[in-house]
Protein backbone atom coordinates (compact mmCIF):
# COMPACT_ATOMS: atom_id res chain seq x y z
CA UNK A 1 0.00 0.00 0.00
CA UNK A 2 1.60 3.66 -1.04
CA UNK A 3 1.90 5.39 2.06
CA UNK A 4 -0.94 8.21 1.53
CA UNK A 5 -3.28 5.11 0.71
CA UNK A 6 -5.21 5.18 4.07
CA UNK A 7 -6.34 8.92 4.17
CA UNK A 8 -5.54 10.88 7.07
CA UNK A 9 -8.19 12.23 9.58
CA UNK A 10 -10.27 14.81 8.65
CA UNK A 11 -11.78 16.75 11.97
CA UNK A 12 -11.23 20.04 12.02
CA UNK A 13 -8.42 21.39 13.43
CA UNK A 14 -8.78 22.77 17.34
CA UNK A 15 -6.60 26.22 16.02
CA UNK A 16 -10.38 26.79 14.12
CA UNK A 17 -11.88 27.14 17.21
CA UNK A 18 -11.03 30.95 18.45
CA UNK A 19 -12.43 31.95 15.06
CA UNK A 20 -15.92 30.57 15.94
CA UNK A 21 -15.65 32.70 18.99
CA UNK A 22 -14.65 35.50 17.92
CA UNK A 23 -17.09 35.45 14.63
CA UNK A 24 -19.41 35.28 17.60
CA UNK A 25 -18.29 38.32 19.30
CA UNK A 26 -18.38 39.99 16.51
CA UNK A 27 -21.83 38.69 15.42
CA UNK A 28 -24.20 38.56 18.39
CA UNK A 29 -22.05 41.26 20.88
CA UNK A 30 -20.40 40.52 24.17
CA UNK A 31 -21.55 37.95 26.38
CA UNK A 32 -20.34 35.03 28.37
CA UNK A 33 -17.86 32.31 26.62
CA UNK A 34 -19.30 30.23 24.06
CA UNK A 35 -18.88 26.70 24.61
CA UNK A 36 -18.07 24.66 21.34
CA UNK A 37 -20.11 21.39 20.45
CA UNK A 38 -19.37 18.97 17.42
CA UNK A 39 -20.83 16.24 15.33
CA UNK A 40 -20.28 13.75 12.54
CA UNK A 41 -21.54 13.39 9.29
CA UNK A 42 -22.72 9.77 8.36
CA UNK A 43 -21.95 6.99 5.79
CA UNK A 44 -24.54 4.56 5.18
CA UNK A 45 -23.01 1.19 4.07
CA UNK A 46 -25.84 -0.88 3.30
CA UNK A 47 -30.07 -0.38 3.37
CA UNK A 48 -30.90 2.07 0.75
CA UNK A 49 -34.70 3.51 1.97
CA UNK A 50 -35.04 0.51 4.12
CA UNK A 51 -35.45 2.92 7.27
CA UNK A 52 -38.60 4.12 6.68
CA UNK A 53 -39.84 0.72 5.74
CA UNK A 54 -38.91 -0.73 9.30
CA UNK A 55 -36.22 -2.39 7.73
CA UNK A 56 -32.50 -2.74 8.32
CA UNK A 57 -29.59 -0.65 7.98
CA UNK A 58 -25.79 -0.44 8.56
CA UNK A 59 -24.38 2.88 8.84
CA UNK A 60 -20.98 4.70 10.43
CA UNK A 61 -20.18 8.25 11.11
CA UNK A 62 -17.70 9.84 9.15
CA UNK A 63 -14.28 12.06 9.98
CA UNK A 64 -15.79 14.88 8.90
CA UNK A 65 -17.82 16.94 11.42
CA UNK A 66 -20.34 20.57 12.19
CA UNK A 67 -18.49 22.25 14.70
CA UNK A 68 -20.73 24.67 16.55
CA UNK A 69 -19.83 27.42 19.02
CA UNK A 70 -23.03 28.43 21.48
CA UNK A 71 -23.99 30.14 24.43
CA UNK A 72 -27.30 31.01 26.12
CA UNK A 73 -29.09 34.04 25.67
CA UNK A 74 -31.94 34.72 28.51
CA UNK A 75 -34.19 37.11 25.91
CA UNK A 76 -35.67 34.40 23.55
CA UNK A 77 -33.67 35.34 20.44
CA UNK A 78 -32.12 32.64 18.21
CA UNK A 79 -29.67 33.34 16.45
CA UNK A 80 -27.51 31.45 14.24
CA UNK A 81 -24.53 32.16 11.81
CA UNK A 82 -23.22 29.55 9.62
CA UNK A 83 -19.17 30.29 8.73
CA UNK A 84 -19.38 28.08 5.23
CA UNK A 85 -22.54 29.82 4.08
CA UNK A 86 -21.70 33.05 5.27
CA UNK A 87 -25.42 33.46 6.03
CA UNK A 88 -27.14 35.03 9.09
CA UNK A 89 -30.30 34.33 10.78
CA UNK A 90 -32.14 36.19 13.33
CA UNK A 91 -34.77 34.83 14.91
CA UNK A 92 -36.97 34.23 18.46
CA UNK A 93 -38.91 31.59 19.97
CA UNK A 94 -41.87 33.29 19.18
CA UNK A 95 -41.93 32.66 15.38
CA UNK A 96 -42.59 28.81 15.83
CA UNK A 97 -42.70 28.12 11.81
CA UNK A 98 -39.81 27.19 9.34
CA UNK A 99 -38.84 29.78 7.00
CA UNK A 100 -37.84 29.25 3.64
CA UNK A 101 -35.47 32.39 3.82
CA UNK A 102 -33.81 31.20 6.98
CA UNK A 103 -32.15 27.81 4.98
CA UNK A 104 -29.90 25.86 6.81
CA UNK A 105 -30.91 27.34 10.04
CA UNK A 106 -34.43 25.72 9.89
CA UNK A 107 -32.69 22.59 11.49
CA UNK A 108 -31.38 24.20 14.52
CA UNK A 109 -34.59 26.37 14.92
CA UNK A 110 -36.50 22.78 14.48
CA UNK A 111 -34.40 20.64 16.90
CA UNK A 112 -35.17 23.80 19.81
CA UNK A 113 -38.64 23.76 18.72
CA UNK A 114 -38.93 19.70 19.34
CA UNK A 115 -37.14 20.21 22.49
CA UNK A 116 -39.56 22.67 23.75
CA UNK A 117 -42.09 20.18 22.74
CA UNK A 118 -40.48 17.69 24.88
CA UNK A 119 -40.52 19.94 27.72
CA UNK A 120 -37.19 21.43 27.74
CA UNK A 121 -36.89 25.11 28.76
CA UNK A 122 -34.88 27.22 26.30
CA UNK A 123 -34.38 30.77 27.66
CA UNK A 124 -32.47 31.95 23.82
CA UNK A 125 -29.21 30.48 22.16
CA UNK A 126 -26.01 32.44 20.01
CA UNK A 127 -24.73 29.54 17.87
CA UNK A 128 -21.94 29.83 14.97
CA UNK A 129 -21.26 26.59 12.65
CA UNK A 130 -18.62 25.52 11.00
CA UNK A 131 -18.23 22.24 8.67
CA UNK A 132 -16.21 20.13 6.81
CA UNK A 133 -19.26 18.08 5.76
CA UNK A 134 -19.40 18.76 1.90
CA UNK A 135 -23.10 19.75 1.37
CA UNK A 136 -25.38 17.71 -0.72
CA UNK A 137 -22.80 14.84 -0.81
CA UNK A 138 -24.94 12.78 0.94
CA UNK A 139 -22.99 12.67 3.91
CA UNK A 140 -25.89 14.37 6.25
CA UNK A 141 -24.81 17.41 7.05
CA UNK A 142 -28.21 18.38 7.83
CA UNK A 143 -28.12 15.80 10.44
CA UNK A 144 -24.73 16.77 11.59
CA UNK A 145 -26.21 20.41 12.35
CA UNK A 146 -29.36 19.18 14.48
CA UNK A 147 -27.04 16.53 16.47
CA UNK A 148 -24.48 19.05 17.15
CA UNK A 149 -27.39 21.75 18.11
CA UNK A 150 -28.85 19.51 20.51
CA UNK A 151 -25.43 18.71 22.06
CA UNK A 152 -25.35 22.40 22.60
CA UNK A 153 -28.49 22.86 24.37
CA UNK A 154 -27.88 20.08 26.70
CA UNK A 155 -24.52 20.92 27.55
CA UNK A 156 -25.22 24.56 28.09
CA UNK A 157 -28.75 23.66 30.14
CA UNK A 158 -26.69 20.87 31.93
CA UNK A 159 -29.36 18.35 30.87
CA UNK A 160 -29.23 14.79 30.02
CA UNK A 161 -31.13 12.91 27.59
CA UNK A 162 -31.43 9.51 26.14
CA UNK A 163 -29.10 8.92 23.16
CA UNK A 164 -32.35 7.34 21.26
CA UNK A 165 -34.14 10.30 22.50
CA UNK A 166 -31.83 12.95 20.93
CA UNK A 167 -32.06 10.73 18.21
CA UNK A 168 -35.73 10.66 17.77
CA UNK A 169 -35.87 14.99 18.89
CA UNK A 170 -33.54 15.55 15.61
CA UNK A 171 -36.05 13.26 13.40
CA UNK A 172 -38.68 15.01 14.31
CA UNK A 173 -37.04 18.17 13.93
CA UNK A 174 -36.79 16.78 9.93
CA UNK A 175 -40.16 15.64 9.17
CA UNK A 176 -42.38 17.81 11.63
CA UNK A 177 -40.17 21.07 11.36
CA UNK A 178 -38.34 20.70 8.23
CA UNK A 179 -41.05 19.26 6.21
CA UNK A 180 -38.45 15.56 4.90
CA UNK A 181 -40.19 12.74 5.39
CA UNK A 182 -37.04 10.59 6.16
CA UNK A 183 -36.15 7.72 8.20
CA UNK A 184 -33.99 7.05 11.45
CA UNK A 185 -30.87 6.37 9.69
CA UNK A 186 -28.83 9.52 9.61
CA UNK A 187 -29.98 10.81 13.49
CA UNK A 188 -29.85 7.53 14.69
CA UNK A 189 -26.46 6.61 12.69
CA UNK A 190 -24.81 10.34 14.04
CA UNK A 191 -26.15 9.67 17.24
CA UNK A 192 -25.26 6.29 18.34
CA UNK A 193 -22.16 4.99 16.47
CA UNK A 194 -18.83 5.84 17.41
CA UNK A 195 -15.10 6.06 15.95
CA UNK A 196 -13.80 2.48 14.61
CA UNK A 197 -17.33 0.65 14.49
CA UNK A 198 -20.51 0.70 12.23
CA UNK A 199 -23.71 0.47 13.39
CA UNK A 200 -26.71 -2.12 12.76
CA UNK A 201 -29.99 -1.30 13.53
CA UNK A 202 -33.09 -3.21 12.94
CA UNK A 203 -35.64 -0.11 12.28
CA UNK A 204 -38.75 -2.18 13.54
CA UNK A 205 -37.57 -3.06 17.34
CA UNK A 206 -34.53 0.05 16.82
CA UNK A 207 -32.39 -3.08 18.43
CA UNK A 208 -29.26 -2.07 17.15
CA UNK A 209 -25.23 -3.36 17.36
CA UNK A 210 -21.95 -1.75 17.56
CA UNK A 211 -19.93 -3.71 15.40
CA UNK A 212 -16.44 -2.91 16.13
CA UNK A 213 -13.83 -2.85 13.28
CA UNK A 214 -10.50 -1.00 11.93
CA UNK A 215 -10.40 -0.54 8.03
CA UNK A 216 -6.38 -1.14 8.02
CA UNK A 217 -5.60 -0.95 4.42
CA UNK A 218 -9.23 -0.32 3.05
CA UNK A 219 -11.31 2.63 3.33
CA UNK A 220 -14.47 4.13 1.91
CA UNK A 221 -14.49 6.58 -0.97
CA UNK A 222 -17.53 8.87 -1.48
CA UNK A 223 -17.57 10.00 -5.19
CA UNK A 224 -19.89 13.13 -5.89
CA UNK A 225 -21.35 12.83 -9.51
CA UNK A 226 -21.32 16.57 -9.94
CA UNK A 227 -25.50 16.16 -10.62
CA UNK A 228 -27.52 18.45 -7.79
CA UNK A 229 -30.32 16.88 -5.99
CA UNK A 230 -33.04 18.74 -6.86
CA UNK A 231 -35.40 15.89 -7.36
CA UNK A 232 -34.60 14.52 -3.67
CA UNK A 233 -37.73 15.56 -2.14
CA UNK A 234 -40.31 14.79 -4.35
CA UNK A 235 -38.52 11.67 -5.72
CA UNK A 236 -37.97 10.59 -1.76
CA UNK A 237 -41.62 11.49 -0.72
CA UNK A 238 -42.99 9.30 -4.01
CA UNK A 239 -41.37 6.49 -2.50
CA UNK A 240 -42.58 7.12 0.68
CA UNK A 241 -46.03 6.83 -0.71
CA UNK A 242 -45.25 3.86 -3.08
CA UNK A 243 -43.58 1.70 -0.35
CA UNK A 244 -47.08 2.64 1.94
CA UNK A 245 -49.75 1.61 -1.44
CA UNK A 246 -47.23 -1.66 -1.81
CA UNK A 247 -48.18 -2.31 1.69
CA UNK A 248 -51.86 -1.30 1.59
CA UNK A 249 -52.18 -3.51 -1.66
CA UNK A 250 -50.61 -6.85 0.13
CA UNK A 251 -52.56 -6.45 3.31
CA UNK A 252 -55.82 -6.27 1.58
CA UNK A 253 -54.41 -9.28 -0.92
CA UNK A 254 -54.58 -10.82 3.02
CA UNK A 255 -51.04 -11.11 3.95
CA UNK A 256 -50.80 -9.66 7.53
CA UNK A 257 -47.51 -7.86 7.30
CA UNK A 258 -46.57 -5.42 9.81
CA UNK A 259 -44.03 -3.49 7.10
CA UNK A 260 -42.93 -4.70 4.35
CA UNK A 261 -39.48 -5.93 5.79
CA UNK A 262 -41.39 -8.30 7.45
CA UNK A 263 -42.09 -9.85 4.16
CA UNK A 264 -39.94 -13.15 3.70
CA UNK A 265 -38.24 -13.58 0.67
CA UNK A 266 -39.77 -16.97 -0.64
CA UNK A 267 -43.55 -14.79 -0.27
CA UNK A 268 -42.34 -12.37 -2.89
CA UNK A 269 -43.48 -14.46 -5.78
CA UNK A 270 -45.95 -15.51 -4.68
CA UNK A 271 -47.41 -11.72 -3.69
CA UNK A 272 -46.52 -10.32 -7.23
CA UNK A 273 -49.76 -11.29 -9.15
CA UNK A 274 -51.22 -8.63 -6.45
CA UNK A 275 -49.03 -5.76 -7.03
CA UNK A 276 -48.41 -3.30 -9.95
CA UNK A 277 -45.33 -4.19 -11.69
CA UNK A 278 -43.88 -1.06 -10.43
CA UNK A 279 -44.74 -1.25 -6.90
CA UNK A 280 -43.56 -4.61 -7.08
CA UNK A 281 -39.55 -3.94 -8.03
CA UNK A 282 -40.16 -1.41 -4.81
CA UNK A 283 -41.07 -4.12 -3.35
CA UNK A 284 -38.35 -6.62 -4.35
CA UNK A 285 -35.68 -4.14 -3.39
CA UNK A 286 -36.82 -3.93 0.37
CA UNK A 287 -36.79 -7.41 1.12
CA UNK A 288 -33.55 -8.35 -1.21
CA UNK A 289 -31.63 -4.97 0.66
CA UNK A 290 -32.68 -6.15 4.13
CA UNK A 291 -31.42 -9.51 2.79
CA UNK A 292 -28.00 -8.13 1.88
CA UNK A 293 -27.70 -5.69 4.92
CA UNK A 294 -28.09 -8.97 6.95
CA UNK A 295 -25.16 -10.53 5.36
CA UNK A 296 -23.16 -7.54 5.65
CA UNK A 297 -23.65 -7.71 9.06
CA UNK A 298 -21.83 -10.92 9.36
CA UNK A 299 -19.24 -10.41 6.51
CA UNK A 300 -17.98 -6.68 8.25
CA UNK A 301 -17.33 -8.70 11.41
CA UNK A 302 -15.30 -11.08 9.76
CA UNK A 303 -13.63 -8.13 7.91
CA UNK A 304 -14.40 -9.66 4.69
CA UNK A 305 -14.21 -6.71 2.49
CA UNK A 306 -13.95 -8.03 -0.71
CA UNK A 307 -17.61 -9.72 -0.09
CA UNK A 308 -19.26 -6.97 1.52
CA UNK A 309 -17.90 -5.25 -2.34
CA UNK A 310 -19.67 -7.65 -3.52
CA UNK A 311 -22.65 -6.81 -1.62
CA UNK A 312 -22.42 -2.92 -2.50
CA UNK A 313 -22.83 -4.29 -6.39
CA UNK A 314 -25.78 -6.23 -5.42
CA UNK A 315 -27.21 -3.39 -3.46
CA UNK A 316 -26.18 -0.87 -6.44
CA UNK A 317 -28.38 -3.11 -9.28
CA UNK A 318 -30.91 -3.87 -7.34
CA UNK A 319 -31.29 0.44 -6.58
CA UNK A 320 -30.58 1.32 -9.88
CA UNK A 321 -33.08 -0.91 -11.64
CA UNK A 322 -35.56 -1.71 -8.67
CA UNK A 323 -35.96 1.41 -6.67
CA UNK A 324 -34.68 3.83 -9.63
CA UNK A 325 -32.96 6.29 -7.61
CA UNK A 326 -30.00 6.21 -9.60
CA UNK A 327 -29.40 8.80 -12.71
CA UNK A 328 -27.77 8.16 -16.31
CA UNK A 329 -24.36 10.33 -14.48
CA UNK A 330 -24.31 7.78 -11.43
CA UNK A 331 -24.86 5.01 -13.62
CA UNK A 332 -21.60 6.09 -15.68
CA UNK A 333 -20.13 6.75 -12.92
CA UNK A 334 -20.29 3.30 -11.29
CA UNK A 335 -19.64 1.40 -14.48
CA UNK A 336 -16.15 3.21 -14.28
CA UNK A 337 -15.58 2.94 -10.82
CA UNK A 338 -16.09 -1.14 -11.66
CA UNK A 339 -12.94 -0.95 -13.68
CA UNK A 340 -10.70 1.16 -11.58
CA UNK A 341 -8.07 -0.19 -9.56
CA UNK A 342 -8.61 -1.28 -5.47
CA UNK A 343 -12.47 -0.97 -5.54
CA UNK A 344 -14.06 -4.11 -4.31
CA UNK A 345 -17.90 -2.68 -4.82
CA UNK A 346 -19.67 0.27 -5.46
CA UNK A 347 -23.29 1.58 -4.34
CA UNK A 348 -26.00 4.91 -4.14
CA UNK A 349 -24.67 6.87 -0.86
CA UNK A 350 -27.53 8.00 0.83
CA UNK A 351 -31.30 9.22 -0.92
CA UNK A 352 -29.83 8.87 -4.89
CA UNK A 353 -31.15 11.12 -7.46
CA UNK A 354 -28.04 12.51 -8.26
CA UNK A 355 -25.46 12.95 -5.48
CA UNK A 356 -22.76 10.19 -4.35
CA UNK A 357 -21.41 6.98 -4.77
CA UNK A 358 -19.69 4.99 -2.49
CA UNK A 359 -16.99 2.41 -2.84
CA UNK A 360 -14.96 0.40 -0.79
CA UNK A 361 -10.89 0.54 -1.43
CA UNK A 362 -8.25 -1.66 -1.00
CA UNK A 363 -4.68 -0.57 -0.64
CA UNK A 364 -5.20 2.25 -3.68
CA UNK A 365 -4.64 5.82 -3.11
CA UNK A 366 -7.77 7.50 -4.30
CA UNK A 367 -5.81 9.43 -6.45
CA UNK A 368 -5.13 6.65 -8.74
CA UNK A 369 -9.11 6.07 -9.03
CA UNK A 370 -9.26 9.85 -9.65
CA UNK A 371 -7.04 9.61 -12.28
CA UNK A 372 -8.53 6.21 -14.14
CA UNK A 373 -12.35 7.84 -14.16
CA UNK A 374 -12.34 11.75 -13.87
CA UNK A 375 -11.57 12.56 -17.80
CA UNK A 376 -14.20 9.79 -19.18
CA UNK A 377 -16.51 10.86 -16.87
CA UNK A 378 -16.17 14.53 -17.57
CA UNK A 379 -16.38 13.49 -21.24
CA UNK A 380 -19.32 11.51 -21.59
CA UNK A 381 -21.50 13.87 -18.92
CA UNK A 382 -19.60 17.59 -18.57
CA UNK A 383 -19.90 17.45 -14.81
CA UNK A 384 -16.75 17.24 -12.64
CA UNK A 385 -16.11 14.96 -10.02
CA UNK A 386 -14.98 15.45 -6.14
CA UNK A 387 -13.55 12.85 -4.02
CA UNK A 388 -14.11 11.90 -0.49
CA UNK A 389 -11.79 9.71 1.11
CA UNK A 390 -13.39 8.40 4.57
CA UNK A 391 -12.46 6.80 7.88
CA UNK A 392 -14.91 6.63 10.71
CA UNK A 393 -15.44 9.25 12.71
CA UNK A 394 -15.87 10.66 16.60
CA UNK A 395 -18.90 10.44 18.42
CA UNK A 396 -20.87 13.68 18.76
CA UNK A 397 -19.68 15.96 22.05
CA UNK A 398 -17.83 19.10 23.29
CA UNK A 399 -14.88 20.09 22.78
CA UNK A 400 -13.13 20.39 25.67
C1 LIG B 1 -31.81 9.86 3.17
C2 LIG B 1 -32.76 9.85 4.37
C3 LIG B 1 -32.59 8.57 5.19
C4 LIG B 1 -32.67 7.32 4.31
C5 LIG B 1 -31.77 7.48 3.08
C6 LIG B 1 -31.93 6.34 2.09
O1 LIG B 1 -30.48 9.95 3.60
O2 LIG B 1 -32.50 10.98 5.19
O3 LIG B 1 -33.56 8.53 6.22
O4 LIG B 1 -34.00 7.04 3.94
O5 LIG B 1 -32.01 8.69 2.39
O6 LIG B 1 -31.56 5.13 2.67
Amino acid sequence: MSPQAKPASQNIKPEFIPQLMAEMEKRFGPGPNPRCFRAPGRVDWLGSHTDYNQGLILASTVDREIVAAARLRTDRSLNFYSLNLEQEVRTSLDQNAPNPAHGFANYPKGVIFEMLQAGIQIPGIDMVFHGNIPIGANLSSSAAIEASTIEAVLGLLDLPMTHWERAFICWRAENRFVGMPCGILDQFTIINCKKNCVLFLDCDHLASELIPFKFDEYYLLVIDSGVGRQLVKSEYKRRVQECRAAFDAIRKAGYPISSLSAIEPPQLKEMEPNLEPLLFKRVRHIVTENQRVSAARKVVSQKNFSQLGKLFEQGYQSSSKDYQNSCPELDILHDLLANAPGVLGTRIAGAGWGGCLVSIVKKVDWKEIEAKVKKTYTQKTQRQLRFFPLQTGDAPGEII
